[in-house]
């Protein structure tokens, strides 16, 4: 991967949206340059969650925003702003499962209520390689499923209806300029 290159959000509809990301071999430093930049385009978009796929890398990496999110929960502030997690894997899911309004920076102005798991426990690696666990609900917990749904080439209009995705991709190819 060239690290000079300038990342820009792909928004829908888009192919790589629609792809199975791969596993990251090597954590190097020039990821987590990656994961910078992601967090800076996340920022200027006011996301709180950011795939690598939406930046057009097929890499199972995410940018979470822990610090806004756990402000919006009312939740004690994390020691580091960024949440980064390379190649996540599910260990656990809740059963009970909570419904909020969700929205996706590669799907702007699209909104709508997406049931999901109310908690989960995943392992990852983070940005120095170290083998991790976290558990999470709420709002993270939604934001992590949300992300690692993207690396799986799943977007959040999948799980509404097929008039409601119609009418969401209807709206977004309207809006998207001819490349
Ligand atoms: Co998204």
């Amino acid at each position: 991967m060239d690290n000079k290159q300038k990342l820009t959000l792909v928004i829908e509809p888009d192919p790589i949206l629609h792809q199975i990301s791969e596993k990251v071999e090597n954590i190097t430093a020039d990821l987590d340059d990656i994961l910078n930049e992601m967090a800076d385009i996340m920022g200027q978009f006011d996301g709180i969650g950011l795939a690598a796929p939406q930046v057009g890398i097929l890499k199972r990496m995410i940018i979470i925003d822990a610090e806004t999110i756990a402000r919006e929960e009312k939740t004690s502030l994390p020691e580091k702003r960024y949440l980064k997690i390379i190649n996540p894997e599910i260990i656990e899911v809740s059963k009970e499962t909570c419904l909020k309004e969700e929205g996706c920076l590669s799907l702007p102005t699209i909104y709508y209520t997406v049931e999901r798991p109310e908690k989960i426990t995943i392992k990852y690696f983070d940005e120095s390689g170290k083998e991790t666990k976290l558990s999470a609900n709420g709002l993270l917990a939604r934001c992590i499923e949300h992300e690692i749904d993207h690396l799986n080439g799943k977007i959040f209009i999948d799980y509404v209806g097929p008039m409601k995705r119609k009418l969401a991709l209807s709206k977004l190819r309207k809006m998207k300029p001819r490349k």
